[in-house]
Parts: structure tokens; C-alpha cells; sequence
């Protein structure tokens, strides 16, 4: 058995096996040597651009063009030989080298091995190509920042699982973490705040009174975006507004709808009503910020998507503006309602003349009209995701349950601090992102599904490993190969696969429950077993997500 994770479309095996030892030779158009030699660092594969020299035997490695395959697809044959791969893309042949490192064994997973180390690899042919073309992982930094080590950790770990997208939720009220040299303040004053809660739903407010913060310099997303690109992993950004501002408005309070309101940054989690105004100094603004990031993610084809938001956002500041609501009014609209929808499209046409796709949550969807190449995000359940798909937007699946992975796998007093609980292993492998009741066309606009970490309850990178994984191995089985056959196949795999990931060095929730250093103990960390039912919250959200113009969930 080979155990790769996620399960390729096709695997054979063959007799004999290949000796692998670390330093062996590569070839190939160098595109693809320079895919499989990322993925595969510690073989160290050598390229021989002008060919072998003489005497030597066949390559370890030879990969090579195929047209015939897809975006992303590969074949790959171990032979007593040699390796052979064939790609339609850099990304395939990428792909192709992390299933040969999973066919290695776990000690491939260490960033470096022994001299000495040999390997052997029985033989086999792989053909494999993605079941969805977006298969993601959404880090919110905004709520507790992740230093950049963390997020370039956090690529290497999506591609190792055949991932393909990382969606950075850059701002909220209790952060903005990106460089602007447009508006400064941004970063000066909206990247910390002084204090963080640590009390729990219903509890009385306890702060832990000391500062948190952190930004991404220009140069620093440059650096995530190139070596996101180079593993095949594209980074979608997101501002999320014009709800979720009170960083924003911390630094900028002319921006929001009531202009002499002070803010602050926030030091406590829930639905703020703080909101910019819609008015077109707010776009403007908008506009420089939005040049910047994608100017530093190296703008055009290198940023196909960004992401505006337009979540939870109390609408009540537009409605008391005079000034707004005649605004409204000019533009021949009959809510503040169908004012966000319109506000949201105007930002994607201004992200259209960069050939950028807009990405909202589907609040952005309910409210109103939007432009129909924006791809909406249904965090509020298959209902809204498939009025959507309906509707003709494409659609990436992102529903809390089960795909909000802030819920504790568990609803046990053993777990760590979570939102609330429970979503498991199985309840993630089991989730279809185009349910087979949809009709064709509707499945059709499902581009796939991702992940959320949203990290109000997730502090740090040693956590964050807790939460992610495996359920986001789960993840990529549903996203790369349309799930397992049945859970008890995947957790038999998954036993084989957690042992690559200790070697990578991730902190992942034990099948069986969290390691003793894991629990949240009894001090602050302390999880509350029962405190939000995730299944709850799920039907409340799917409620509210058939409510025109609601953009209200109250949770
Ligand atoms: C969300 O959870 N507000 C997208």
C-alpha cells in the first residue's frame, strides 16, 4: 500500500523497486526540473542543462512536457531505472514530486537527511489530475498575526497536500497587517492594539492587557507571493470591508460613515458596527491600497483574484447619513442593502482593469447585484452556495461546517480554546462541494473548496498546526480527488501520513485527541465544551442566508 494522501486517480504497481540516494541527476526543459527539485529539496537532484556528462547511467529523474494533460496533471513512473514524469504545467510537475516524496517515505519530510540516506521506492505508475481547481486555505492574520516564517511554513505544507490556494484575510477590526506607503497610518497605527480578550462567550470581559500586532512589509508579500508561485500556490488577498473597519477606521476615521467617530483598534472579537462609508473618497482610497498589494503580489496574471469582503457589515451608519442615503439615492438604489451589493461591484470593476476576478462572502451575493465574474464565498451553508452557482457565479465552497476549522474536533474539556465544536476528520472528508442534487450546470460553477482559520481563538503557529491539521488532509482528498471512498480508507492512510508530518515538524491534533502539552488545561485556554454547537450555528446561518438584504448574522 502506498498511502499517498491525497488518493491519486490512478495507481498501479509493478515489480521491482529504484534505489534512491540524495544528489542524483535531473533533466528536463527547466521549468519542470525547477518545480521537482523544489518539492523534493532534500534529495538535492543536480540539473544537468547541457546533458549528462559521460559516463554517467540513466538520470534519477527525467520530467518532461505532455500537452495532452490537464492544468495540474501528471504522470509519474518509478522504474528499477529511473523516475519519469510528464506534466502539462510547472504545478503538475510539482504535484508529481510530492507524491514521489510521499512514495519515499517520511523521512522525505525533513528539511534535511543524513549523508548516507538511501531509500527504496517500489515500483509503480501514477496518473493523477485535480478533482477541483481550487483547493485552499484561508489565514486570517488580522485577528492574531502570523510572522511571515509562518505563512512560507504554511505554503510548503499546502503543496506537500496538493494545494493550491492561500487566501490571506489581511484586515479586520482587530488588525490591518500589510504595508501601505500610500497611507502610512495603516501600518504605524491600525497594525496593534494594546490589549486582547481572553474571556469567553456570556463570561465576564477579562483582557490580557499586553500589545499585539505585526505587519507584512511590500516587500515581504512580494516575497509570500513569489514563493507561493513557485510551488504552485497562488495567494488571493483580502481587505475585508466595508464592514470589519475598525482598524481601518483607527487610522483613517474620515473614512467611515460617521467621519468624526474616533475609533480604535479592536481589542475584543464579534460583529462591530464600525463601517466605511461608501461614498467615493472611500473607493479611491480603496483603489490606492488595492494598486499596492497587487503591484507587490506582482500585479496582472500573478494576482488572478482579491478578495473585498463585504461580510457581516451593519448596514445602520449608512441608513442615519443623510449625506449617504442621498448618495443612495443618486445612484437609483432602494436600500443600503442594494448600496453594498453596488459599492462591492464598483470595487470590482476597479479590480477588472487589472484583470482581477473579485472574491466576496456571500453576504455581498444576498444584498444585491453583483458583477457576474464575481466569485462569491457561501460561509453560510450549501443554501446560499447553491443560489449562488444558480444565480451563474462561480463559487468556492467555505460553509463553517464543516469547513470552519476553528471548531475543536472534539466537544471535550481535553481540547484547547476553539469557537465551539465539534467538526471531525470524517465530517470534513465527507463534505461534497457540488452536491449531487445540484443540477449540472449549478455543480458546474463550484471552482472547489478551502478551509477557514479563523484565529480570534488561534494565538500563535503552534496552535494554528493544531487546528489545521489533518482536517486539512481531509481537505485535500475532497479538493484533489473527490474524497475517500469511504472514512475508514482515509484514516488508514492518514496513520501513514501523520508520521510525514511529524518528520515536517507539524504540531497536528492526534487522531486520538490532543498530546498532554496540547489540552487547554484549566486557566484561559481552557476550551468550553457545548458553548456553540457548530451545527446551530450552521442552521441559523443558513436562515439568515435566505434573507434578502440580511448582512446581519448575530451569532
Ligand atoms: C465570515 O465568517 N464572516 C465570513
Amino acid at each position: 500500500m502506498t498511502s499517498l494522501l491525497p488518493q491519486p486517480r490512478l495507481t498501479e504497481t509493478a515489480p521491482g523497486s529504484l534505489d534512491v540516494t540524495p544528489g542524483g541527476w535531473i533533466i528536463g526543459p527547466p521549468e519542470l526540473v525547477d518545480a521537482v527539485r523544489r518539492a523534493l529539496a532534500v534529495l538535492d537532484l543536480r540539473p544537468a542543462p547541457g546533458g549528462l556528462p559521460d559516463g554517467q547511467g540513466p538520470p534519477l529523474v527525467s520530467v518532461a512536457w505532455d500537452p495532452g494533460l490537464g492544468a495540474e496533471a501528471y504522470t509519474l513512473a518509478v522504474t528499477p531505472d529511473g523516475v519519469r514524469i510528464a506534466a502539462g504545467d510547472a504545478s503538475g510537475a510539482g504535484h508529481a514530486a510530492q507524491t514521489l516524496r510521499q512514495l519515499l517515505g517520511p523521512e522525505a519530510f525533513r528539511s534535511a537527511v543524513p549523508r548516507g540516506t538511501r531509500w527504496s521506492v517500489r515500483c509503480l505508475r501514477v496518473a493523477d489530475a485535480p478533482r477541483f481547481a481550487w483547493r485552499g486555505a484561508h489565514l486570517d492574520v488580522a485577528r492574531h498575526f502570523l510572522p511571515k516564517r509562518e505563512v512560507l511554513r504554511m505554503i510548503d505544507l499546502l503543496a506537500a497536500h496538493k494545494l493550491n490556494r492561500l487566501h490571506l484575510h489581511l484586515a479586520d477590526d482587530q488588525g490591518w497587517r500589510v504595508e501601505s506607503r500610500a497611507y502610512p497610518l495603516l501600518h504605524e497605527i491600525a497594525s496593534h492594539r494594546p490589549r486582547t480578550i481572553v474571556s469567553h462567550y456570556g463570561e465576564e470581559e477579562v483582557f490580557d492587557e499586553t500589545p499585539h500586532g505585526g505587519y507584512y512589509t511590500l516587500a515581504d508579500l512580494a516575497e509570500i507571493g513569489a514563493y507561493a508561485a513557485a510551488r504552485g500556490v497562488t495567494v488571493v488577498p483580502e481587505i475585508d470591508v466595508p464592514g470589519h473597519a475598525s482598524a481601518i477606521l483607527a487610522a483613517y476615521p474620515s473614512l467611515g460613515a460617521r467621519p468624526s467617530e474616533p475609533h480604535t483598534v479592536l481589542d475584543r472579537w464579534g460583529i462591530s458596527p464600525a463601517i466605511l462609508s461608501p461614498l467615493p473618497a472611500t473607493a479611491d482610497f480603496l483603489g490606492t491600497v488595492f494598486d499596492e498589494i497587487i503591484t507587490a503580489l506582482g500585479g496582472g496574471t500573478a494576482v488572478p483574484y482579491f478578495h473585498i469582503g463585504g461580510d457581516e457589515c451593519v448596514l445602520d451608519d449608512w441608513a442615519a447619513s443623510a449625506e449617504i442615503a442621498a448618495y443612495q439615492r443618486s445612484l437609483g438604489l432602494d436600500s443600503p442593502a442594494a448600496l453594498h451589493a453596488w459599492f462591492l461591484r464598483a470595487l470590482a470593476d476597479v479590480l477588472a482593469t487589472y484583470g482581477i476576478r473579485a472574491v466576496v462572502w456571500d453576504e455581498a451575493f444576498v444584498s444585491g447585484s453583483l458583477r457576474p465574474d464575481t466569485v462569491v464565498m457561501p460561509w453560510r451553508g450549501p443554501g446560499v452556495a447553491r443560489r449562488a452557482a444558480a444565480a451563474g457565479h462561480n463559487v468556492v465552497a467555505t460553509p463553517v461546517f464543516p469547513l470552519y476549522f476553528d471548531y475543536a474536533e472534539a466537544a471535550s474539556a481535553d481540547e484547547p480554546l476553539a469557537i465551539g465544536d465539534a467538526i471531525t476528520v470524517d465530517d470534513v472528508a465527507a463534505f461534497d462541494p457540488a452536491p449531487a442534487s445540484w443540477t449540472e450546470e449549478e455543480a458546474g460553477k463550484v471552482l472547489g473548496a478551502q478551509f477557514q482559520l479563523w484565529s480570534e481563538r488561534i494565538p500563535d503557529g503552534r496552535v494554528l498546526d493544531y487546528r489545521a491539521w489533518p482536517r486539512g488532509c481531509a481537505l485535500a482528498e475532497v479538493a484533489w480527488s473527490g474524497g475517500p471512498r469511504d472514512p475508514a480508507d482515509l484514516r488508514a492512510r492518514l496513520a501513514v501520513h501523520l508520521a510525514r508530518l511529524d518528520a515536517f515538524g507539524v504540531e497536528y491534533r492526534p487522531l486520538d485527541g490532543p498530546r498532554p502539552w496540547q489540552r487547554g488545561g484549566t486557566g484561559h485556554r481552557r476550551h468550553r465544551p457545548g458553548v456553540i454547537d457548530v451545527g446551530m450555528v450552521a442552521r441559523h446561518l443558513e436562515r439568515l442566508s435566505h434573507e434578502a438584504g440580511s448582512t446581519r448574522p448575530s451569532i
